[in-house]
């Protein structure tokens, strides 16, 4: 049992454990002129440096903030092609739905991912998810969803099971969007074939649905989750992106882990979310990306709901590379405090993804942690446009480059 002792810490900055709902996520524990103690991938101990215990190995991090690692509990980095004439198109007035209705937008996205190898599909998805990790991402959720048939959907659960060989993965299969004839067979076809198939092969832990006008209904939703209920999986949904069809009640009712999106939601919705403990899951780069109206996070917390944020990072809605800058984008689109916003990235975020043993600084969690550049841990939050994380560390080891010629 090897013991390594982290000092020269000017601020570490924690949530509490578990999910932290309304005020809570507020509630920090700082340490100033702290100490950290890793112990077998673990954390031992923390505390003020002059209280440390003596270990076999000691680092000084030379007076930085240290916090725990990010969670970024919503992604579809997994993808090929571009959608760069779309993103043009958008900027010169034409929607997102639009585009989608036309046969564009995620459905090009869906023809270019179904014609790519698994070894296409892996190169592809690589440095993102090295960009997301050097941004503080120890642990990074990635869905299926642009798979035209099934087989390209089993393709691309097969790339993020390759890459969870180097990188810290949660895979979800998400059920994106229906096919333009042939609905109702195709929903069957999810329930009997798709879903079984992906729980014998053990290929994901969550199923998502896409509950949507130009997607699927409230009703499809609620046959296909019901569905992925019966095989164990845990239940995820996209709902509230644009209409507030009932996708929210639906996921509340369901008992899902997490429900996404959330810009068109309103008071009704707030209200069934702060009596849920489904965590809402805030997508600020979809606001950014796409100027829709941000999530109502702030209304969220102050009813006591638990509020996550990721970056959805995917070509269309939301090109964020970056769990830090997620971080810093809700606390200026949907008001959030840097504590909050600390507290959605980390617990909460775990929690959108059924894990309780991370996102938390105190004894038993994963070592999972950042070194920023700062003193001061706020820069975490308030930094745009550079990358406030210096180091990342993993189980208790560091794993960026800049880190290992770091300590
Ligand atoms: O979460 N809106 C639905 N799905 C994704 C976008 C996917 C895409 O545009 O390629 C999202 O925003
Ligand atoms: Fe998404």
């Amino acid at each position: 049992m090897t013991d390594t002792l982290y000092t020269g810490i000017s601020q570490l900055v924690t949530p509490r454990p578990g999910p932290q709902r309304g005020a809570a996520m507020r509630e920090l524990k700082v340490i100033e002129n702290a100490a950290l103690l890793v112990r077998d991938g673990q954390i031992g101990w923390v505390g003020p440096a002059a209280e440390a215990p003596r270990a076999d190995h000691e680092h000084d991090l030379g007076g930085v903030a240290v916090v725990p690692g990010l969670v970024d509990p919503h992604t579809h980095a997994v993808w090929a092609g571009d959608r760069l004439a779309d993103f043009e198109a958008r900027v010169e007035g034409v929607s997102y739905e639009t585009i989608l209705a036309r046969g564009g937008g995620i459905r090009s996205t869906m023809r270019a991912t179904a014609a790519a190898s698994v070894a296409e599909l892996v190169a592809l998805a690589r440095p993102r998810l090295q960009a997301l990790w050097d941004s503080g991402a120890t642990t990074v959720e990635v869905k299926s969803g642009y798979g035209l048939d099934f087989g390209a959907e089993i393709r691309m659960l097969g790339a993020v099971h390759e890459l969870a060989a180097e990188f810290t993965l949660v895979p979800t299969l998400l059920i994106h969007v229906p096919p333009t004839e042939g609905r109702e067979a195709y929903v069957q076809a999810i329930c009997e074939e798709l879903i079984p198939e992906v729980a014998r092969e053990g290929l994901a832990t969550a199923v998502d649905v896409f509950c949507e006008k130009e997607a699927f209904s409230v009703a499809e939703t609620r046959v296909i989750l019901e569905a992925a209920r019966t095989h164990g999986f845990a239940t995820k949904l996209h709902a509230d992106q644009f209409h507030a069809l009932g996708g929210v009640e639906l996921a509340c009712e369901l008992g899902a882990l997490s429900v996404d999106h959330l810009e068109a939601s309103g008071p009704a919705q707030v209200a069934a979310l702060a009596a849920s403990p489904t965590v809402a899951t805030v997508l600020p780069g979809v606001t950014l990306h796409l100027g829709l109206p941000a999530a109502p996070a702030r209304a969220l917390i102050d009813a006591g709901a638990c509020v996550a944020v990721g970056t959805d990072l995917n070509p269309g809605s939301s090109p964020v590379f970056s769990s830090g800058l997620a971080l810093a984008l809700t606390v200026r689109l949907c008001g959030l405090t840097p504590a909050e916003a600390l507290s959605a990235c980390t617990v909460n975020a775990a929690a959108a993804l059924g894990l309780g043993d991370r996102g938390a600084l105190v004894p038993g969690q994963r070592a999972d942690f950042l070194a920023l550049h700062s003193a001061d841990w706020r820069d975490l939050a308030y930094t745009l446009g550079a990358n406030p994380v210096r180091g990342v560390w993993m189980g208790g080891a560091p794993v960026t480059p800049s880190v290992q010629g770091a300590v």
